[in-house]
Formats: C-alpha cells, sequence, structure tokens
C-alpha cells in the first residue's frame, strides 16, 4: 500500500472525502471561485438580481437556473490558441420554483412566475476572462474572496436563448406533418429549447445543447384518442396522462396537447448554436434523433466524417451515434455548418461477449417500414426510442455523457443508475440488479473507426462505495480499499493526460453525501485509482467540467444547490449565505496559475 500510496502523489493533489458542507471543497493548494450566478445580468441594461422584483423581461437578460453544460470556446475566434479569454456556453435545465419564489404555490404559478421559469430556462453565452497572474492574491484550499475569473457584463457576445427564442427546425424532419402547429403551420419555425441538459462542442466551434427530458412541460395525453397513432409515441416518450406539475399549461396553449397535439414532437433534439453570432438562428438538428438526449459529443473520423455519440437518460434507454455524410472541411467554420443535416443514426447493441454492434436506424432497412408505422427517415427520427425497439438495442441503465478520450481514442459510456432493474434483467453491460451507484463502460470500435458498425467493451468502473461489499464496486482491477467512493457518475471530460474527470448526480440519495468530481486514469498502473477533486454545496449535482485548453482552469456548473428544500426551508443557501440558493458556474484554478493536473 505505500508504494501506491507513493504514486497516488501522481496526480499532484491529496485527495477529499465525502462530505456535507454547504460550500465548494477542492484540495489543498487550489481554490474555487463563484464566476457566474443565477440572476447575474448579462447585458448591461440589465437589473441586478433582486429577489423581490423578479420580472420575466428582466430574467431573459440575467444569467439563467440551473446551468448544466458548460462550454469555453476561446476569443477572438474559434482554433485560437487561448485560454485566458473565451466564451462560456452554459445550459440552463430546468427550474425549481420552489425555491425561486418567497411566494410560490405548488400546482397554482402565477402568470409572471411562469413567464420567468420560461425566461429561466435555455441557455447562456457569457465572455469570460482571466486576470493577469501575480494581481489576485492566492487563497489555498478554499471558495476565493478574490475574482480570478470574472465574466464580462455587456459583452456583445452575450446572449440569452431561452423557452422563447425563436430557432429552426432542420434536416429530414423538417416540415414533417407532426411538426406543424397552429403557431407555425408549416412545421419549420420553433419556440425555444426545453430542459437542456448536457451538449457538445463541435470541431467547427458552435455549441450542441440537448433537449432531455421534455416530457414534464406538455399536459394532457388522455386529451387524444386512443386510435391516434401521435398518442402511442408520446406515450412512449412519457407525456403525463393530466396536469404537469409546472402548470405552464394554465397560460400557455402550447403545452397543452388538447390544444395543440404536436407541439412535444419540436422538443427532443439536438440544438446547435453559433456561440461566436450573436445574431445567430439556432437549429434543432433533426437527423440527430429524437430522445431525450443527454448530451452529444463530437469527434472526427479518420476519414474527415463527424460522428456524434448521444446517451437516451431514462432507465432502460439506449446508447446512439450519428456518422455524418460529409466530411469535416477544417479551412472554413461555414462549410460545415450543416454537416449535422445529413447522415446515419445507429443505436448499440452490446453482447454478452464483449462484442457489438451499432444497429442502423434508416427508413426501409429490416422492420423500419411502413407496416410498422415508419413510412419514411422522418417518422423513424421523430420516434427515434419507437424505431430503436423494433431493432432490438439494449435498454441500459440510464446513459448520461458519452465521450471520446481524446489521448487513448477509447469511447466512455456512462450509465448513471437504474434502481428498477430486476435480476432477471441484468446482462454483461448491465450487470448489475437494483443498480443504485451506476457504471462507466469503455468502448472501442474496431480498427479505432469511429464509423465502424462493430465495437468491442469491457466494464471500466462500477461505482459505489469500495468498503461496502453490497456494493460490489470495480475500479478496472485496482485495488479497491484505495480508492474514493462514488455514486452516480453523470458528466465527464478529459484532461490533458487523457485521465477521466466524472461529475456525479446523486449522492444526496445513495450516499447521504453532496455530490463532487473525481478523477481517473484510465492507462498505466493506476488505470482505476478513483480520487475525489471536489465536493459540492448541498443538495446541488454538479455538472461540467470543463478544462481551458492550457488545463490552467476547470469550469463546472453547480446545479439545483438546495434542491429538497423549500425558499422557507432551503437545504442550502450557498454560495451567498441567505436564500435562496443560487445555481452557479464555479471556476477552480491552481496556485501560481499551473494547470489543474500536471505541470
Ligand atoms: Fe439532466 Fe441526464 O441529466
Ligand atoms: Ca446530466
Ligand atoms: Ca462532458
Ligand atoms: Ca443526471
Amino acid at each position: 500500500a505505500g508504494e501506491v500510496a507513493a504514486r497516488g502523489a501522481s496526480l499532484g493533489f491529496d485527495p477529499i472525502s465525502l462530505n456535507t458542507e454547504d460550500r465548494v471543497t477542492v484540495p489543498e493548494g487550489y481554490q474555487s471561485q463563484v464566476l457566474i450566478r443565477w440572476g447575474d445580468p448579462l447585458t448591461s441594461t440589465a437589473p441586478a438580481f433582486q429577489l423581490d422584483a423578479q420580472r420575466a423581461a428582466a430574467q431573459a437578460e440575467q444569467f439563467g437556473y440551473n446551468c448544466d453544460f458548460v462550454g469555453f470556446f476561446p476569443l477572438p475566434r474559434w482554433g485560437a490558441r487561448v485560454s485566458t479569454m473565451g466564451l462560456l456556453a452554459v445550459n440552463h435545465e430546468y427550474t425549481n420554483p420552489e425555491l425561486m419564489f418567497p411566494d410560490y404555490v405548488a400546482g397554482n404559478p402565477t402568470q409572471e412566475q411562469v413567464a420567468i421559469e420560461l425566461a429561466a430556462h435555455g441557455v447562456s453565452i457569457v465572455e469570460v476572462r482571466r486576470r493577469r497572474r501575480g494581481a489576485i492574491p492566492f487563497v489555498p484550499s478554499g471558495e476565493a474572496g478574490v475574482e480570478r475569473w470574472t465574466y464580462v457584463v455587456g459583452s456583445a457576445y452575450n446572449r440569452r436563448i431561452t423557452a422563447e427564442t425563436s430557432m429552426e427546425i432542420t434536416g429530414p424532419a423538417k416540415g414533417h406533418p407532426w411538426l406543424r402547429t397552429s403557431d407555425d403551420p408549416s412545421g419549420v419555425t420553433v419556440r425555444g429549447t426545453l430542459n437542456n441538459c448536457a451538449g457538445g462542442k463541435t470541431p467547427w466551434g458552435t455549441l450542441l445543447t440537448c433537449e432531455e427530458n421534455f416530457h414534464q412541460y406538455f399536459a394532457n395525453l388522455d386529451a387524444l384518442p386512443d386510435d391516434d397513432p401521435r398518442k402511442a409515441a408520446h406515450a412512449r416518450y412519457g407525456l403525463p396522462a393530466g396536469a404537469t406539475e409546472r402548470r405552464w399549461e394554465l397560460y400557455h396553449a402550447r403545452f397543452d396537447l388538447a390544444r395543440e397535439p404536436n407541439e412535444p414532437f419540436r422538443f427532443g433534439w439536438v440544438v446547435e448554436i453559433d456561440p461566436y453570432d450573436p445574431s445567430s438562428t439556432p437549429r434543432k438538428r433533426t437527423a440527430l434523433g429524437r430522445f431525450k438526449h443527454e448530451g452529444a459529443t463530437v469527434v472526427v473520423n479518420g476519414d474527415g466524417r463527424v460522428v456524434v455519440y448521444s446517451g437516451d437518460d431514462e432507465r432502460f434507454e439506449y446508447i446512439y451515434k450519428f456518422v455524418s455524410s460529409g466530411r469535416f472541411d477544417p479551412r472554413s467554420r461555414e462549410a460545415n455548418f450543416d454537416l449535422l443535416d445529413e447522415g446515419t443514426l445507429y443505436v448499440a447493441r452490446f453482447n454478452d461477449d464483449g462484442t457489438g454492434e451499432w444497429l442502423p436506424l434508416v427508413h426501409g432497412a429490416g422492420p423500419l417500414t411502413a407496416e410498422n408505422g415508419f413510412a419514411s427517415q422522418a417518422d423513424v427520427l421523430i420516434n427515434t426510442r419507437g424505431a430503436a425497439d423494433l431493432l432490438g438495442a439494449n435498454k441500459m441503465d440510464r446513459p448520461e455523457d458519452i465521450e471520446v478520450n481524446p489521448v487513448n481514442g477509447k469511447v466512455y459510456c456512462v450509465l448513471t443508475n437504474n434502481t428498477r432493474r430486476q435480476p432477471d434483467q441484468v446482462n454483461a453491460a448491465n450487470p448489475r440488479p437494483n443498480n443504485k451507484h451506476g457504471h462507466i463502460i469503455e468502448l472501442t470500435e474496431d480498427g479505432n473507426d469511429y464509423a465502424a458498425t462493430t465495437f468491442t467493451w469491457e466494464i471500466f468502473m462500477l461505482c459505489g462505495d469500495p468498503a461496502n461489499p453490497d456494493d460490489q464496486a470495480y475500479f478496472a482491477g485496482f485495488d479497491p480499499s484505495l480508492v474514493s467512493p462514488i455514486s452516480s457518475p453523470d458528466n465527464i471530460t478529459f484532461d490533458r493526460a487523457g485521465n477521466l474527470w466524472i461529475a456525479t448526480d446523486g449522492q444526496p440519495g445513495t450516499f447521504r453525501k453532496n455530490d463532487g468530481i473525481f478523477v481517473v486514469p484510465v492507462e498505466g498502473p493506476e488505470r482505476g485509482y478513483l480520487r475525489q477533486f471536489l465536493s459540492g454545496p448541498r443538495g446541488a449535482e454538479i455538472c461540467g467540467p470543463e478544462f481551458t485548453p492550457n488545463g490552467a482552469g476547470l469550469f463546472c456548473a453547480v446545479q439545483h444547490p438546495g434542491e429538497g428544500g423549500t425558499f422557507a426551508q432551503p437545504a442550502s443557501t450557498w454560495p451567498d449565505g441567505i436564500a435562496p440558493p443560487r445555481p452557479s458556474v464555479v471556476v477552480v484554478t491552481r496556485e501560481h496559475g499551473r494547470p489543474v493536473i500536471g505541470s
């Protein structure tokens, strides 16, 4: 153990422990700083956050709620080797009105509260800058009282995209009859984006922001007749039979299926946004399929085609990838702007012998025919789940981030948990019944060809508490007595050495401890040696994470601090020490401005 402990210094920090403190904890030698909070003004005309003067018009110019994905885009242009100034693109997945409004009445919101919630959803684009080194005192191991990074109020790049922003539908499903509504009889223009969870960045410098649990916004599925095929399609995506919990349908016909039965078909897509052009129109890329997209991460294949991996985050749902028809052109950003409109979508089947296949979701192939309800490729893409069911893909334990490691080239698939899996439903790729802690699969495309239709795979990690034999935790064969306990992995990223960074969403439920960020080498003698790097405040999941290109800044989102409480009885008062808690983006830096890991 002494020898391993000595090697343990190789990541350069002493791991922290799970805790229940209402703050961000980082290792000795690092500091964390709140960069931007819910309600902070983005424009020079936006008011500062005022609890008792919340207005939808103000929220539409302020940082939104429940920040999730964080993407760093360098300035002054995509491709610049700059780590000190850039644009952060941040998703705002959903709202917690019971924490936002002192006078919120569950089931009976006011019209203005609903309007504020609509404006607090979506995406923020915000310019950020690192202040010059040396000018700022370093606060070791703590939350900084000084600002190492700042965001730029009133930057011409700053932008809010909300649940009301006009966007365009592109790709094979554009204009399909099921996408038409009374507001948009042609089925090409949608108001807004909803439940933007994780996402990705394209090689041409655009944001992919992913619509995840969109079902919760649409009321009254039971208003559709049983013989209407749209009813079965909506049911496959879990739309509620009657009223929603949020009750937006009280004030907006488009959230009521009795009045607009097609509106939900206009959500559940991957949305592409050019963060460098504040006047650009966001585009819903239907070729990537419609499901509860956690994220969408992109890799350029050896032959120039681009491949997008995406998980459908619900119990017993699937893992997908898209392979473009066209090829990436590194000489011109704009030449790539429509690459994601044409290509082939696949769904994964993991065989018990460690092999696997990508099954094409192509109209006319196999069972995807008109007799089975798929009369066109648009039908396949609008009801992607139903098409994948017919192909016999693997029902997984809630697929979250799927990302390619830029150092070893392997694909890491995060399965966050699935407590509903029964003992007779286990298979090699989902090996534990009542999987409360989740696991991570390491997938290798055959021939290292990301467009391949066959792959091999193995379990990299079975999460849990290594001290609890009931958890059957496994860390790529590494001595479990030396690793940190971890539960409910969600978002991942990689540092420049290819180490895997994992943010969690669920430890308050499984461990009665706060969520955090963990790092684990995937190659060499420390493969599987997981260590905890960060712990968040109470009730929050941790999202992002995202490094600056030089590795010296680590951005992460603190989402829904205080969840589980109410405004009157908050479970957290982070970050300001008073109610309400405020979802925020945090940046972690190291002494002397060194890279977070390595030198
Ligand atoms: Fe919004 Fe899959 O987490
Ligand atoms: Ca997530
Ligand atoms: Ca990620
Ligand atoms: Ca999650």
